[in-house]
């Protein structure tokens, strides 16, 4: 266990809510992460940041399942995530959105909320399918709850519009609005302001903050330093695989080490990673080109992270 996570449980600290200890995941030649190992605290919204390449999507998809780690553990509430299938990382309590939107493209905003919903349901998906009275009395039950999701992440309005047909910023708001179906402990957001105006983002970081205080603790993956700093009261630095640094945002914003890597000139030179903490938003948002599109979402317990 890393010196960050045993520090912050010494003393009247936070239930600690995951603990990676040293994962570590190869592509072939390329060692994607190295003994990466930390802790996330229940009520943290917790910053994962690093240079494009870092491996910070791919952590998020070894703790989700997608892939399966060649050393390491990650204890989720008394469960070792490693071990457990795809579909079983919502059953225990985490919920994800992608850094390439995954949606239902041809499906309306509360269906792909709904889609969501049914892994907490009892007649599951395939209830939704083979479809009988009781199973339509929970249909509408799941319906009106997407609906107050969707109220929840603000885009209400849009329930009954195809997921394609809808803004950038909404679609990722309704990624999550997906997300929190599965009533998740832990939401983890990969890139969610990416490709957002200054407004949607400033809209983003008061949902953020909402999702937090009524309980759910926050994985967080942003290249956008003044939305990290502002709302993260931890943050992870990733560089090559590698754990570079882990504190406290201030610690992390003047820690050499990372402002040589990451925060500092040079970061500047790569595109889509911002190089002032706290710099001018809109330059930040305006310097990275959009990277998602709404994608076909494949079958539940197929997802595969495009790389
Ligand atoms: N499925 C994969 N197969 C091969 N290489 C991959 C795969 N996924 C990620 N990588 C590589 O692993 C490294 C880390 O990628 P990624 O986790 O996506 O970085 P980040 O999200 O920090 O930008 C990159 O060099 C990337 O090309
Ligand atoms: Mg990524």
């Amino acid at each position: 266990m890393n010196s960050g996570v045993t520090a912050r449980h010494s003393g009247n600290m936070p239930e600690l809510l995951l603990v990676v200890n040293k994962i570590s995941k190869r592509f072939g030649g390329l060692q994607a992460l190295s003994d990466v190992s930390f802790g996330i605290c229940k009520g943290d919204i917790y910053g994962l940041i690093g240079p494009n390449g870092a491996g910070k999507t791919t952590l998020f998809n070894v703790l989700t399942s997608l892939y399966r780690p060649e050393m390491g553990t990650a204890n989720f509430m008394g469960h070792q995530l490693t071990r457990l299938k795809p579909h079983e990382i919502a059953q225990v309590g985490i919920a994800r959105s992608f850094q390439n939107i995954r949606l239902f493209a041809n499906l309306t905003a509360i269906e792909n909320v709904m889609i969501g919903r049914h892994v907490r349901t009892r007649a599951g998906v395939w209830g939704a399918i083979v479809r009988n009275r009781a199973t339509q009395a929970e249909e509408r039950a799941i319906e009106a709850r997407a609906y107050e999701l969707l109220e929840y992440v603000g885009i209400a309005d849009r329930a009954n519009d195809i997921a394609r047909s809808l803004s950038y910023g909404d679609q990722r708001r309704l990624e999550i609005a997906r997300a929190l179906a599965t009533e998740p402990v832990l939401l983890a957001l990969d890139e969610p302001a990416a490709g957002m105006n200054p407004s949607e983002t400033a809209v983003l970081r008061q949902l953020i903050e909402k999702i937090r205080s009524d309980g759910v603790t926050v994985l967080l993956i942003e290249h956008d330093m003044k939305l990290v700093m502002g709302l993260c009261n931890r943050l992870l630095v990733l560089e090559y695989g590698r754990v570079l640094a882990e504190g406290k945002p201030a610690e992390i914003q003047r820690n050499p080490r990372v402002i040589e890597a990451y925060l500092g000139k040079g970061a500047a030179a790569e595109p889509g990673v911002e190089s002032v903490p706290g710099g001018d938003l809109a330059a930040q948002t305006a310097a990275r080109p959009p990277q998602a599109t709404v994608q076909t979402a494949p079958p539940a317990g197929q997802t595969r992270e495009p790389t």
